[in-house]
């Protein structure tokens, strides 16, 4: 079976190469390579000569903020790059695995702490959550062989280019540096080890589960605070940590307080906790 990876350099798509089965046929490519914006490259690197089954796409433009600022380039990476790799998948006829996001929900679960499953209406909250939701739609409604992918909060070793570095990178540069940590204790969510999500996309394509949307992230679900309290006790470290509201941290964007997501089918992902413990061990 012959696949794609496109982002290929980014910490999810790393983590793609890194586990991939090796009955499989991988060609990576980068931005450096194609822009999924530009179409004639996309119908040229994935439609033309070279035959693909199928193509994994982890490219996006997820800088939260920067989308409220810049909405057309949202639009222009989750949106229109999407339909182009949805157009050229259909005329090569190749399955498109797209990685999609917790924040096309708004969060109103919290009243009852409940996952978001697959089935539940989305509602997003922020011009990201938008831009992404419109890109699931295309793939939906312009592909029968799709497989949307649904994760949350990820790092990976590479951490992310797209936002400079992940989370669990940047608490452990300030508690090495000694400085004072101040993290969300009122937003949850389930941090996913992009190793782990990885594995559970292979999984997902090579068990042959029906085309569809599934969500893909850890077991359990924890606050910021509660996660960065857990990196610092994975990692052996001391700091000075202290939990605060989110309206301790105004945003651009507006982020829902509850992206909890859960299945109930699928591929299943161990506890968070575990995921976070390999990673540790990945970076020591
Ligand atoms: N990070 C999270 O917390 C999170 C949570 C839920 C869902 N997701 C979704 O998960 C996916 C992967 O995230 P990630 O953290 O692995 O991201 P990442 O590290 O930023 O990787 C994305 C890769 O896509 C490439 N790329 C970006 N725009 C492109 C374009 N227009 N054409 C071609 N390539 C492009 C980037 O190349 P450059 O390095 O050259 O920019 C980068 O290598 C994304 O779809 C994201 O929406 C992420």
């Amino acid at each position: 079976m012959k696949v794609a990876i496109i982002g290929s350099r980014g910490q999810l798509g790393q983590d793609l190469v890194k586990t991939a089965p090796s009955q499989l046929d991988l060609v990576t490519f980068t931005r450096g390579d194609f822009d999924i914006t530009d179409r004639i490259d996309v119908f040229d690197f994935l439609a033309g000569e070279e035959k693909f089954d199928v193509v994994i796409n982890t490219a996006a433009f997820h800088r939260t903020d920067q989308c409220e600022d810049e909405p057309e380039k949202a639009f222009l990476v989750n949106a229109t790059g999407v339909k182009n790799l949805a157009e050229a998948c259909d005329k090569a006829n190749a399955i498109l695995i797209h990685i999609s996001t917790d924040y096309v929900f708004d969060g109103g679960k919290i009243k009852t702490k409940e996952p978001y499953y697959e089935d539940d209406a989305p509602n997003p909250v922020n011009i990201y959550g938008v831009s992404k939701l419109a890109g699931e739609y295309i793939v939906r409604n312009y592909l029968e062989k799709y497989y949307i992918v649904r994760s949350s909060s990820l790092y990976g070793v590479a951490g992310a280019s797209g936002k400079g570095g992940n989370f669990p990178y940047t608490i452990l540069k300030k508690a090495k540096a000694g400085e004072k940590l101040r993290v969300v204790d009122d937003m949850y969510m389930v941090p996913t080890h992009t190793f782990d999500l990885a594995q559970g996309i292979w999984r997902l394509l090579l068990e042959r589960h029906p085309y569809g949307v599934y969500h893909i992230t850890h077991e359990g679900y924890c606050t910021w605070y509660e996660f960065a309290v857990k990196i610092l006790e994975t990692v052996g470290l001391k700091a000075d940590i202290e939990p605060v509201k989110h309206t301790a941290f105004p945003t651009r964007a507006k982020r829902p307080l509850w992206s909890v997501l859960g299945t109930r089918k699928g591929v299943k992902l161990p506890p968070w906790e575990e995921g976070l413990r390999r990673f540790v061990d990945m970076i020591n």
